[in-house]
């Protein structure tokens, strides 16, 4: 099989597990309930729960454990869509090929749904507790979930993300928001992974260093793609930074200097993954992968 297909069937099975855990639409709340669904549906490369999933198998993972938290962790994405496309945030009306969240539902809904996607991505995280294979390694999974979304990551650095909205940035603080916004959910996926194989604590650190990697090229690459994009291809809005008046890497770096970064910081992180006692071709191809995605 090749890398596109392989990427194409583990993306299918990834989203099979997902479905397998998403709540039934009734009851008085249904309307939170479609939100939720809908913006969890509505597509997505999947790319958390995969470098979850990958990583966990790279260091020797076999069981089902895995899976509530890649579900989690998709959920946890998800909301921090839904609440970054809200009006008073970067106020856009597409994502995934569709209409946002809020768009769709109304902004009560798409505030609603935000917190009912965190909130659910912990129940389910935590029916990993009651599986047989749970052990001391299933709670410091859950709490590196739990930081890494948190005040000292995600949530923080969408705070400094849009407090300095029509401000000039100094590189510190860029790099500062997009290890917080973009990487620290990446970290959660590839530690979280380690962990539950049972990978010791030094290889969960080098884990954490790749995966920082992987997060800023990732949304460096975000950046390019807001100005070289269509909507149709990417499925959002393009220019949204420009809008709403974001200093990002492009704008501080430049386009070509951006798009050389996205490489160089890539293969570093290949490189540093390849150097690990334990490998999984396939994760390095998915990093090598995202150097040119275009979506
Ligand atoms: C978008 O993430 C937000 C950023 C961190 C840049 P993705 O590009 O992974 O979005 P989906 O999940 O594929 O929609
Ligand atoms: C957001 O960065 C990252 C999140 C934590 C949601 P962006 O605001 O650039 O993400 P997009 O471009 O809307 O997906
Ligand atoms: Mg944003
Ligand atoms: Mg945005
Ligand atoms: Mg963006």
């Amino acid at each position: 099989m090749d890398f596109k297909e392989a990427l194409l069937t583990k993306t299918e099975e990834i989203e099979a597990i997902i479905k397998s855990y998403l709540p039934r639409e009734d009851g008085f709340q249904k309307t939170i309930l479609e939100a939720m669904n809908y913006s969890i549906l509505a597509g997505g490369k999947r790319l958390r729960p995969m470098l979850m999933q990958e990583t966990y198998r790279m260091f020797g993972g076999k069981g089902e454990i895995i899976n509530p938290f890649m579900v989690a962790i998709e959920m946890i994405h998800t909301y921090s869509l839904v609440h970054d496309d809200l009006p008073a945030m970067d106020n856009d009306q597409y994502r995934r090929g569709k209409e946002t969240t809020w768009a769709k539902f109304g902004e009560d809904m798409g505030i609603l749904c935000g917190d009912a996607l965190l909130n659910y991505a912990f129940e389910t995280a935590a029916q990993a507790f009651s599986l047989p294979e749970a052990d001391a390694n299933t709670g410091k999974a859950f709490q590196i979930l739990a930081n890494k979304a948190g005040i000292y990551g995600m949530i923080g650095g969408q705070v400094v993300d849009v407090q300095a909205v029509g401000m000039p940035l100094e590189r510190k603080r860029l790099d500062f928001i997009y290890a917080l916004k973009t990487g620290a959910l990446i970290e959660a996926s590839m530690m979280v992974g380690a962990v539950l194989a049972g990978a010791e604590e030094a290889l969960v650190e080098r884990i954490s260093q790749v995966a920082l990697d992987v997060g800023l090229a990732f949304q460096i690459q975000d950046d390019i793609l807001d100005v070289t994009s269509t909507l149709e291809v990417l499925g959002k809005p393009i220019h949204s930074d420009d809008k709403n008046e974001k200093t990002t890497y492009v704008t501080l770096e430049g386009l070509e200097k951006a798009k050389k970064d996205v490489e160089r910081i890539s293969r570093r992180a290949m490189e540093s993954l390849g150097s690990l006692p334990c490998e999984n071709p396939f994760l390095l191809e998915l990093i090598e992968m995202l150097i040119t995605r275009e979506k």
